[in-house]
């Protein structure tokens, strides 16, 4: 799989200018590139007036041409090429069997007027927006009860404009809760790659109540001290794969997610067999990989693996708290490298933070079988802070094979644990009573699953793009 991986990858490295032999008409653009599945038509938001002169508006220019292009779903599927430019746009609606390309030189920028952004309703996973009672932002690209839906291009950008909305947030003045660059709901086989995200006025991509989806080589961006700036956030989706992604922002750098409290335990919905690779994260007031805090359908079977953390408040963290149900299970991380860290790990069962006060004070989370192994991390100033629930423990905490070098001014204990029960062998600093060592032949214990799962086998394959005068 990655031999094909990088065959395709080669090829898209070629000039992006080629020409078509025997063709009399002059080339207008033609370009290849890699994904999961290639389309018959193609047509360039320009035929439907688009101007990408960063100040007129183009929601119905993109919903003109994504509307007239859905008409090829059923007969190859169709593309939207979005060149250079600046193109100031409204939330718009994806279709099935489709693919929007950015050229690198294209930016799709959010516009600033509420007007522009209509408003759905709340997830059924949540019961509330985030940031508000009732409804929300529909996100600037959305996309609901898709299959086939890819967005992608050659490193393009999309800018959020989030100053605005940090603002509208900080002060109260939200109507309804913030929307984000990406969220695709209720779809299978989406592929989000090869695109830079900035300045998101909350989350980043949010795919949702979905299966079968590929973020690759994407770069996240937004200040450090943004709220709620969370790169990715798979939420009741099961077979995800984000890998090769670079992202510095204002929150976690991905949240695994799958509804908060009662509406969570109802919806019943969890996020699983979710592969995170390659991800290289900078977050210094949050998490490099967050499990919750909304995880009241259960998150089940995560693998993460190579991952650098730099700067960070904590590398691996679960939060989450009473009334949320659900579980956190099956977890399992390797080879993440760390430098300048608040904690290496951190497990937080009283997070708070509730929908409403309608919880199920009865409904405590399972946290069980957590494994973290091959790790080094620099400039820590605690190693862990691990909090389970009193009466109902974190249990099965494995923890093998990491070095933690403490900072200068660490704090005198590197651990501290709290209802919680595992093991640990060749860990530096010798953690808690809590994480007994269990000695030179335990070493590799806290296993990582070696068969690969279904969407590390997804085959990628060269498709073109090309538009004659
Ligand atoms: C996109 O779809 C949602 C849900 O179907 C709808 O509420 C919204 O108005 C649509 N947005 C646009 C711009 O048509
Ligand atoms: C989308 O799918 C969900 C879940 O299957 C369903 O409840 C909803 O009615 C569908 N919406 C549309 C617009 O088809
Ligand atoms: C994409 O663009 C971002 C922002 O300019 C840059 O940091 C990143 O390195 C680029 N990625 C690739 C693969 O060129
Ligand atoms: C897309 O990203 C992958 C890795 O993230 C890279 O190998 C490939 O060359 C990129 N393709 C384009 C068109 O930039
Ligand atoms: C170590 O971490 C501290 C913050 O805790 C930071 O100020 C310092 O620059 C870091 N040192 C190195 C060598 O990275
Ligand atoms: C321990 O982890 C390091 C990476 O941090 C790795 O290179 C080494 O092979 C691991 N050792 C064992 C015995 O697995």
């Amino acid at each position: 799989m990655d031999v094909l991986l990088l065959l395709c990858a080669l090829l898209v490295a070629l000039p992006n200018v080629a020409v078509v032999e025997s063709r009399k008409a002059p080339v207008l653009d033609y370009f290849e590139y890699c994904a999961m599945s290639c389309r018959a038509y193609s047509a360039s938001l320009e035929e439907f007036g688009g101007v990408g002169d960063g100040t007129t508006l183009n929601t119905g220019a993109f919903q003109a041409a994504i509307d007239h292009l859905s008409q090829y779903a059923s007969s190859g599927g169709s593309q939207l090429y979005v060149p250079p430019g600046r193109w100031l746009t409204g939330s718009f609606n994806l279709t099935s069997h489709f693919t929007l390309f950015l050229h690198k030189d294209a930016v799709i920028l959010g516009s600033q007027d509420e007007n522009d952004w209509p408003v759905i309703d709340p997830l059924p996973s949540y019961g509330r927006g985030r940031d508000t009672q009732g409804g929300r932002f529909s996100s600037l690209i959305f996309g609901t009860n898709l299959t086939d839906v890819i967005i992608t291009g050659n490193n393009g950008t999309l800018d959020g404009q989030g100053d605005l909305w940090w603002q509208k947030f900080h002060k109260g003045e939200l109507s309804y809760t913030r929307p984000y660059l990406i969220e695709i709901m209720y779809s299978d086989n989406v592929q989000i790659s090869n695109l830079t995200l900035v300045n998101s006025p909350s989350w980043n991509v949010h795919p949702v109540y979905s299966s079968n989806v590929v973020v690759q080589g994407v770069t996240i961006l937004a200040p450090v001290t943004s709220p709620n700036t969370d790169g990715i956030n798979p939420d009741s989706c099961t077979n995800t794969r984000i890998e090769d992604c670079y992202i510095v922002s204002g929150d976690d750098c991905v949240a695994v997610k799958s509804g908060w409290d009662e509406y969570g335990i109802a919806y019943g919905m969890p996020t699983k067999q979710l592969v995170i690779r390659r991800l290289t994260c900078i977050s210094p007031f949050s998490a490099v990989i967050a499990l919750g805090s909304e995880m009241s359908g259960g998150i089940q079977d995560v693998r993460a693996e190579d991952i650098v953390a730099i700067n960070s408040e904590s590398g691996v963290r679960i939060k989450t708290a009473v009334g949320r149900g659900g579980y956190v299970k099956d977890i399992f991380v390797r080879r993440m490298t760390m430098n300048t860290m608040k904690w290496a790990f951190w497990m937080t069962g009283n997070y708070g933070s509730h929908a409403d006060d309608k919880y199920d004070p009865n409904a405590l989370p399972v946290i069980q079988n957590i494994n973290y192994r091959d790790m080094v991390a620099e400039n820590v100033t605690m190693a862990a802070r691990l909090e389970g629930i009193s009466g109902d423990p974190f249990t099965g905490i494995c923890i093998s094979n990491v070095t933690i070098q403490m900072a200068k001014k660490a704090k005198k204990v590197p651990w501290t644990c709290t209802d919680i029960d595992g093991i640990s062998s060749d860990v530096t600093p010798a953690p808690c009573n809590l994480l007994p060592e269990q000695g030179e032949e335990k070493i590799g214990a806290c296993t990582f699953p070696e068969e690969s799962l279904p969407i590390e086998d997804i085959q990628v394959q060269t498709c073109t793009y090309s538009r004659n005068l």
